[in-house]
């Protein structure tokens, strides 16, 4: 079966698919960016759920409901901070989107979207990372059940990046 990859520039909140991923941190208590607008989407459900979760480790993934957003669920992951990439940076973030396909496949979610994990606030430079998540979802996607998948991109250099790439 062929696993539908799509580029879009817009808002992951709003997106209609089984399962969106939040770019969270460590305490998954929420934070600015995508983090804070999926909870700011999600209301405050979402929040009392994740503190129950007791954080996650950079790299790894937990799911959640999505309450009021479409999506039926939020799967969060924590993407590594940009160090110079001498801090296994490039392994980590390729962690975050095996981990979230992991997770997809373990729910029988069948459509996800990924925001740009990482190059915001985390800095990770954005052509490296477009070309791991685009790399590391395409080698994991057999075998997972999903059958879409979304990059969602929040501004022009993110999303020329990913559009060179496929
Ligand atoms: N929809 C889609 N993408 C978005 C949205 C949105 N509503 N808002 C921001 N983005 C994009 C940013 O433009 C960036 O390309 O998400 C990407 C990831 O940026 P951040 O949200 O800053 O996440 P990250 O760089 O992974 O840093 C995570 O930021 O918000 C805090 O709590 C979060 O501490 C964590 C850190």
């Amino acid at each position: 079966m062929e696993t539908r990859i799509e580029i879009k520039l817009t808002d992951i909140t709003g997106e209609r698919v089984d399962a969106i991923v939040n770019a969270a941190n460590t305490s998954l208590l929420g934070g600015g960016g995508v983090d804070g607008a999926i909870h700011q989407a999600a209301g405050p459900e979402l929040l009392e759920e994740c503190r129950l979760m007791h954080g996650c480790p950079t790299g790894g993934a937990k799911l959640t409901r999505g309450y009021r957003l479409f999506a039926k669920y939020v799967i969060h992951t924590v993407g590594p901070v940009w160090q110079g990439g001498k801090h296994n940076e490039d392994e980590l973030l390729a962690d975050c989107y095996r981990n979230c396909l992991k997770l997809a496949q373990e729910h029988g979610i069948k459509t996800v979207a990924f925001p740009c994990i990482s190059t915001g606030v985390y800095r990770f430079p954005i052509e490296r990372a477009a070309a791991i998540a685009l790399k590391t979802i395409d080698e994991n996607l057999a075998g997972s059940g999903v059958e879409k998948v979304v990059f969602v991109c929040f501004d022009e250099v993110n999303h020329r990046a990913y559009l060179d790439r496929v």
